[in-house]
């Protein structure tokens, strides 16, 4: 029944903290491998976990993905917290689904009645170019905005899923298998200890930025991801790590 099903979730919980060495792990029932609906129960305890931590003139960085639009979709409509900025927490570092991090982070500004300001650097973009984009204000000043989020909320990958959306190279593709690379978050490919392997030429966030912020929420689902939220867990002990029981009972496989 429903009580059993709690208690299993929270041992669960409870053996996978002290495996990763995390203080904070909350697992979604469910498989999203097998049932793509799990999604929106992620966005939906994420959105939760966001206005908790959530304060007055806060900045909150997002990144793009369809985790991270679920959670953009399932939020609540609220005002209750006042002058939120939202801010993409890394320049445009793939197609499609991931430029979307300028909408979603527009999403969960109208949900929760505060600003957005958006990072538009064109993918792939070469490093002089990136240079001399660097020296517009407009876009100096939102760095410098970055620097300054308080709550961050990013999307968990497959290194081998996010390299071929950014249609990386085959070569470098090859290059990220080779050197073990199995994460992605937020423009970097780790292996499954946590190590950089390679780096998305971009701006924004950079690892010892997210090292430092206060309140970190990383959220992924699937059995698929579970080397992958690994990785993310060995980067610090005090994230917060909101993932569904298909990815936790495989990182128990895993470990
Ligand atoms: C991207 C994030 O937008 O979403 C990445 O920048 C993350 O850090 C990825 O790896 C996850 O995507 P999805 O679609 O699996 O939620």
């Amino acid at each position: 029944g429903f009580i059993y099903q709690l208690k299993g979730l929270s041992n669960l919980e409870d053996k996978l903290k002290e495996l990763l060495n995390l203080k904070n792990i909350f697992v979604v029932p469910g498989n999203f491998d097998k049932d793509e609906y799990i999604l929106s129960d992620i966005g939906k305890e994420a959105s939760k976990h966001i206005l908790n931590v959530i304060k007055d003139n806060n900045i909150l960085g997002i990144t793009g993905g369809t985790t991270m639009a679920k959670v953009a979709e399932e939020m609540p409509k609220s005002n209750s917290i006042k002058d939120i900025l939202v801010l993409p927490a890394r320049g445009g570092i793939g197609k499609s689904l991931e430029t979307q991090s300028n909408n979603i982070a527009a999403n969960i500004a109208y949900k929760l009645d505060g600003k957005y300001k958006l990072l538009h650097i064109p993918d792939n973009i070469g490093k002089e170019a990136l240079d001399t984009l660097m020296q517009f204000d407009e876009i100096k000043s939102l760095i410098d905005s970055i620097k300054k989020i308080d709550v961050l909320v990013f999307g968990i990958g497959r290194s081998d899923t996010m390299a071929e959306r950014r249609n990386l190279s085959k070569d470098i593709i090859d290059i990220l298998e080779k050197e073990g690379a199995v994460s992605e978050a937020f423009g970097y490919y780790f292996n499954i200890n946590g190590e950089i392997i390679r780096e998305s030429n971009t701006v924004g966030l950079n690892l010892e930025d997210f090292k430092s912020i206060r309140n970190v929420i990383g959220i992924a689902a699937g059995a698929q991801k579970a080397e992958a939220i690994i990785a993310i867990a060995a980067l610090r002990n005090d994230i917060t790590l909101l993932i569904d029981e298909g990815a936790a009972k495989e990182i128990l496989n895993k470990i």
